[in-house]
């Protein structure tokens, strides 16, 4: 039997978009990798790589990902468990990473429980493995859902 956290995780799976590599999803009505991908796999593993030939690429700390993501909403971390101030967006920031977050629904407010945000982020990420990413976490407003972005400030 399904559980609601497995529903949960389905539905966020289909609104997650992996910015850092959209043209390897293609997310309705079901998650396909084309070709493609398989062909930037090899790429990857024959070809050897010169750092210097590269500048400007963001990347996303993975400590400062943990830290921006209790930041939403004026922080959300130790004893708090939910989102507070009702606020309509809000965003999370720490180092390299910045969420930002806004209710779906026009005139909606933010109540986001912290268990419910971390299931949100955690199922997108099961999508988006590194990097940015954006999706709508179900439920989340006092209306609606709540959609975010991560990225780099
Ligand atoms: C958010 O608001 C909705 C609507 O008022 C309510 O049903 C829900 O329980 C609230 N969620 C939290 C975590 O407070």
């Amino acid at each position: 039997m399904l559980s609601s956290t497995m529903i949960l995780q389905f539905i966020l799976a289909l609104a997650a978009v992996c910015l850092a590599a959209p043209q390897y999803l293609h997310l309705a009505p079901r998650v396909i990798v084309p070709q493609s991908h398989y062909e930037v796999l090899r790429m990857r593993a024959s070809t050897t790589v010169d750092p210097s030939a590269v500048t400007g690429v963001n990347n996303i700390v993975f400590h400062d990902l943990n830290v921006a993501e209790l930041g939403i909403c004026g922080g959300i971390a130790g004893k708090i468990t939910k989102c507070g101030g009702a606020p309509a967006t809000t965003t999370g920031q720490s180092g390299t990473a910045l969420f930002k977050l806004n209710a779906v629904n026009s005139g909606a407010t933010i109540n986001i429980s912290k268990g419910r945000w971390e299931q949100c982020i955690r199922a997108a990420r099961a999508v988006c493995p590194t990097g940015s990413m954006s999706g709508t976490c179900i439920g989340g407003a006092s209306a609606g859902n709540v959609a975010f972005t991560l990225g780099n400030p």
